[in-house]
């Protein structure tokens, strides 16, 4: 049983594969957390928790003769403000009658095969013999208000996720100010030596997201969070917490992952006792959610994963379980069709000629998919005009999109279609005719941003036009791909379908209009692959996640920087759901030049696709993107399904990223690396691998240099290295050492293939 109820100690204890996280039942009532950490199995960890009585810090009424009992320093599993624990609180409210705050205490729980769902949210799911459920009810005696904790226990994955319910069960309205789902407290310093907790975030910008920034816990509330409407390109809703000494490959780790795509916000506070509270979920400074007398209100999902095997172990669990657990489009097992996208070469310049003529070309190359971006629709001829009108612009495709879908499809090729769903001009039929429809705050003018307004998706009559809309326009036109778009960030959060005394509910209610939309869209169009896209990775999110199996990683397609932004996105993310595409040179975000076949390398450790007009390729590009549509089916397998290892770390060593991928079978193995600063006179680049079979027998298979002087094209020491037969032990422990190489930004693609075992 992964999840144990001890009548004795009164202890709930959740057991997963590597992990042990207890709680227990005061006699007040109050929910203590005893312990998260390595697995332990049949004890009661209560032992651990010192009592002393400490200046200042409260007592509750029951406790008025003991002190050393403070809610205020205790571990508590979930904490209200107003109950006399100032760290900071999972929950804020304040009820019709002016009670403030909450004093939660324990009411029942209850313990059910397979994970809990969230009604109109993205959740991990699995069966029975995968997850069990925890169901913990505490409520507040004042106000009737009752809080349902819920825990999914993932035993094989090692992850617990969290989620909580909101029931008013008073007389009075309340309103919820913070309505977090996640509450940890880790009373202990990590690892084995009292090391020091650090914290991991993935900060960004437009054009530069996920950037990973490792910092020391400073005393007081650390906060990662977005009040955007969107989880953001700047502050990720993916925040690790670990020892100071933790590695890649070893120590603490502790990564805690919202599965939401709005306003999000994890606080981490490092106390007066050298403690660490983390709270997590929904965020947003204008949130406030009115709860009727028996309304309710459901949290959206934490994903919380604990390790001691480093930040590569971290990423492992993250990678398996999103894909075994959270992404339910049947395109995670499939091989992903090999894209070319129309946005960087024609902007909204085209018509159905030139779109034809591009399929054409790219079809010759290789190509499986075209995607027709931004500027089919309305009036749009640049990004001033024509969002929400999704009908075909005529002046550019006579007869509208069928015939166009029609002849791309006669070539043997996909066809798919960039949309911006919540999205409307102005300048727009749509507008024109709904303006309520759009978000503004009475009185004021509305703040716009790429010259556009935010849809109300928190209507339901928005919700049901634009399914109709898009339901219609993917059946009559026979799309087969959905880039799903949204490009900017909200800022009027007033809803004119909504009462003045609910607006603090826009930004929720408008998430949880757009996860409608895309759970009605992809439910009833299962074989049409959907790409997520916010300006490019400004919604890579676990919420996305759930709904679309890929999103588009950054506008940025430089390879050298999507270096860093690919690195910092598989910290959490899995490889396969990394939007990656090869652009033209000088690439149009950085003006730099780069070889075709590095630009591959970085593309294809991700969803592989092109974004460039083919008929300007060379000859000898065209050539080697013909060898690369090849390559990328040959490597599909070790790349998707395979294991990643940052052999470089998170920042690269010395001018020089590596990465590989290890097949589950340990039979193959994709050693990448990317010279991102060429020196003189160096030594050549060592690299020692992971993830290998041990015992088994490797070859060098293959060994790809793409923008090297090397006139003999060799990269290993000599020929002879290259049919020499190598142990996974020695490729592990010492293992290789490539030539030095000259030129600007050299990459190296090499497959090590086991050819026998028992070395
Ligand atoms: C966003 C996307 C781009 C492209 C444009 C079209 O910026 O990230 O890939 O689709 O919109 O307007």
């Amino acid at each position: 049983m992964a999840i144990q109820f001890d009548v004795a100690d009164r202890t709930i204890t959740l057991h997963t594969r590597a992990t042990t996280y207890q709680m227990q039942i005061a006699d007040t009532g109050h929910v203590l957390h005893l312990y998260y950490g390595p697995r332990i199995d049949g004890e009661c960890l209560d032992y651990l928790h010192v009592l002393t009585d400490c200046g200042f810090s409260p007592n509750c009424y029951e406790n008025r003769m003991r002190r050393e009992i403070s809610p205020d320093i205790l571990p508590l599993e979930y904490s209200a403000a107003g109950s006399g624990d100032y760290r900071v609180p999972a929950l804020e409210c304040v009820s019709a009658e002016g009670v403030v705050g909450a004093d939660l205490r324990y009411v029942r729980h209850g313990i059910v095969e397979g994970k809990y769902a969230l009604p109109g949210l993205p959740a991990a799911f699995g069966e029975g013999d995968q997850a069990q459920t925890l169901s913990l009810v505490l409520s507040d005696a004042a106000t009737g208000l009752e809080v349902e904790l819920l825990y999914g226990v993932f035993d094989g994955a090692d992850v617990i996720t969290r989620a909580a319910v909101f029931r008013n069960r008073g007389d009075a309205a309340i309103r919820l100010d913070r309505a977090a789902s996640l509450c940890l407290d880790l009373p202990f310093a990590p690892g084995s030596s009292g090391g020091e907790w650090e914290l991991l975030h993935l900060h960004g910008r437009h054009c530069m997201e996920r950037m990973p920034e490792r910092v020391p816990l400073m005393h007081g509330i650390q906060t990662v969070g977005s009040r955007r409407g969107a989880s953001s390109h700047h502050h990720n809703p993916f925040t690790v917490l670990m020892a100071s000494d933790t590695t890649e490959t070893q120590g603490e780790c502790l990564g805690i992952m919202p599965v939401y795509s709005g306003n999000h916000r994890t606080d981490i506070e490092l106390n007066q006792a050298d403690a660490v509270r983390v709270v997590s979920g929904i965020g947003g400074d204008l949130f406030g959610w009115q709860l009727d007398p028996g309304d309710s209100f459901c949290a959206p999902e934490v994903i919380l994963c604990r390790t001691d095997g480093g930040m590569e172990g971290l990423t492992h669990h993250f990678h398996d379980f999103l894909n075994r657990h959270l992404i339910r489009s049947p395109w995670k097992d499939r091989v992903r069709p090999l894209l070319i996208n129309s946005w960087e070469s024609m902007t909204c310049d085209f018509d159905a000629d030139k779109v034809l003529a591009f399929a054409a070309e790219a079809a010759k190359l290789g190509v499986e998919l075209v995607v027709l971006d931004d500027g089919w629709f309305g009036a749009r001829n640049d990004d001033n005009a024509g969002l929400g009108d999704w009908t075909a612009n005529e002046a550019k495709l006579p007869g509208g999109l069928k015939p166009l879908s029609d002849a791309i499809h006669a070539m043997g090729l996909r066809f798919g279609l960039w949309i911006e769903p919540e999205m409307v001009n102005e300048d727009s039929d749509l507008y024109r005719t709904h303006p309520e429809w759009a978000l503004a705050v009475p009185g004021r003018r509305p703040v716009t941003a790429r010259n556009q307004l935010v849809l109300d998706m928190g209507n339901r009559e928005v919700v049901e036009y634009l399914y109709g809309v898009f339901s219609a326009l993917i059946r009559e036109n026979g799309i087969d791909y959905i880039k799903w778009d949204m490009n900017r960030n909200i800022a009027d959060t007033y809803s004119t379908a909504l009462p003045p005394h609910r607006q603090g509910e826009v930004s929720h209610r408008y998430m949880l209009g757009v996860y409608e939309l895309m759970d009605r869209l992809t439910g009833e169009y299962p074989e049409v692959l959907f790409e997520n896209c916010a300006g490019g990775g400004g919604r890579f999110d676990a919420g996305m996640l759930y709904y679309t199996p890929q999103i588009w990683c950054s506008d940025d397609s430089d390879a050298i920087e999507r270096l860093t932004i690919q690195t910092g996105t598989a910290i959490g993310y899995p490889v396969s759901a990394m939007g990656a595409h090869v652009s033209a040179c000088p690439n149009q975000q950085t003006g730099r030049t780069t070889p075709f076949g590095t630009r591959a390398i970085v593309a294809m450790s991700g969803t592989f696709g092109f974004e460039l007009d083919p008929a300007r390729l060379t000859d000898d590009e065209k050539r080697r993107m013909r060898a690369l549509a090849d390559r990328y089916h040959r490597f599909y397998n070790v790349i998707h399904r395979g294991r990643y290892y940052r052999l470089t770390g998170l920042e690269g060593w010395g001018g020089y990223v590596a990465w590989a991928f290890v097949s589950p079978d340990g039979g193959q193995a994709l050693v990448n690396l990317v010279v991102t600063r060429t020196h003189a006179n160096t030594h050549g680049i060592h690299l020692r691998l992971r993830g290998l079979d041990a015992h088994g027998r490797y070859r060098l298979a293959e060994a790809v240099v793409e923008g090297c002087e090397r006139p003999d094209g060799r990269i290993l020491n000599d020929a002879a290295l290259e049919d020499r037969i190598f142990t996974g032990r020695s490729l592990m422990a010492a293992g290789i050492t490539l030539r030095p190489m000259r030129g600007d930004y050299p990459g190296v693609q090499l497959l090590f293939e086991r050819v026998g075992g028992d070395s």
